[in-house]
């Protein structure tokens, strides 16, 4: 029988690149996409275990339609990845990352749709169910808790708007257009990369153990395990009951915390200034009950965290380089004093 097919995009990228690994050791053949098939910070793809039978990359932009759906094209299942996730301040919202993170996840439904898809997976982020000034404060949120897309927008927030108006509309597209559509919503993803380069959100845990400059608040931080947003894609992808949306956020530290647990194991590093007074409030408590009862079932956050800073050193990203200072990505400007 042949091998079922699916596509992947965004693949090269971090989140992505757990997938595709995870999705060719069952079995799966891949179609992932990468805007440049020939740059070497996706050559990690080729690599893989299973890629040269079973992996395809595709060259698709989210913005172009023709791409994307030759991408799709034979494919039972889709896995939308791709989205800005900016380090920078971003300058031109629209155009960075509103018009790739929505208009992108438009064109993506409707070449599945065109190709008879079955089946999408879309990763949506906490940062769609955080940001509501009108949720009950001390409760915990859950899936129908939805940023305030106006508030975010107003604020201006670009990613979180985005990330909010990319999976309402997603799920709205699924409804009206007759396509099986899931999101699932990760917090902060930490644990080991695959691919060569470092994404935004493990930068600011290099911060962290690299010692700032600046100090950082002790907010508390919601944190998932790459590994563990892999299965939970495909756990839902592969659920026929699976539905809606699914938080994936099980454990919760704050910056004081984290830094101690790296100085116990890895004392060398300079680690941040943080004060231990609480700021608990600025990344609310979720529950992943709805997801854990499909059967998923997250690792330890220790392991997730040592993992994490010996992948950091084994890849050279504790190193000082001349010219290059150590930044807090400008997205988690939150978190700093
Ligand atoms: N990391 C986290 O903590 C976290 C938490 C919650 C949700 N998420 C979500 O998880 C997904 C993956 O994030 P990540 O952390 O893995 O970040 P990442 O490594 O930066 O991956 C983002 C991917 O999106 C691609 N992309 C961006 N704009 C694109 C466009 N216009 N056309 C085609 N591809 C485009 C990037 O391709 P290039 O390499 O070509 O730029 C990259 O492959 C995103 O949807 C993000 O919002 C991440």
């Amino acid at each position: 029988m042949a091998s079922p097919r699916v596509c992947v995009t965004g693949g090269g990228g971090y989140v992505a690149s757990w997938l595709v690994k995870l999705l060719l050791s069952r079995g799966y053949a891949v179609h992932a996409t990468v805007r440049d098939p020939s740059d070497p910070k996706n050559a990690h793809l080729r690599r893989m275990e299973g890629a040269s039978e079973s992996l395809l990359l595709f060259k698709a932009d989210m913005l172009d339609r023709d791409a994307l759906a030759a991408a799709v094209s034979g494919c039972e299942g889709v896995f939308h990845v791709a989205s800005p996730v900016p380090a920078d301040k971003v300058l031109d919202p629209e155009a960075k990352v509103l018009s790739p993170a929505v208009k992108g996840t438009l064109n993506v439904l409707q070449a599945c749709s065109a190709n008879n898809v079955r089946k999408v997976i879309v990763v949506s982020s906490t940062a769609a169910v955080h940001f509501n000034p009108s949720w009950p404060q001390g409760i915990i949120q859950d899936e129908s808790c939805w940023s305030d897309k106006f508030f975010c927008t107003k604020s201006e927030e670009w990613y979180i708007a985005a990330k909010t108006i990319a999976e309402e509309t997603a799920l709205e597209y699924g409804e009206k257009n007759g396509l099986l559509v899931v999101t699932v919503c990760p917090c902060v993803v930490l644990g080991p990369l695959l691919q060569p380069l470092i994404n935004t959100t493990s930068e600011v845990f290099v911060y962290i153990i690299k010692g700032g400059p600046r100090a950082m608040k002790n907010i508390t931080w919601n944190i998932v395990d790459v590994r563990d947003v892999a299965d939970a894609l495909l756990l839902v992808y592969e659920k026929v009951e699976s539905s809606g949306r699914y938080i994936c956020a099980p454990n919760r530290i704050s910056t004081y915390d984290i830094a101690n647990l790296f100085r116990k194991f890895y004392p060398n590093y300079n680690y941040v200034k943080c004060s231990d007074e609480d700021h608990e409030s600025e990344m609310p408590p979720v529950t992943s009950e709805k997801l854990k009862s499909l059967g998923w079932k997250p690792r330890k956050l220790e392991e997730t965290l040592l993992d994490s800073i010996e992948h950091y050193e084994k890849a050279g990203f504790l190193q000082d380089v001349e010219g290059c200072p150590c930044r807090l990505p400008y997205l988690f400007h939150f978190a700093s004093n």
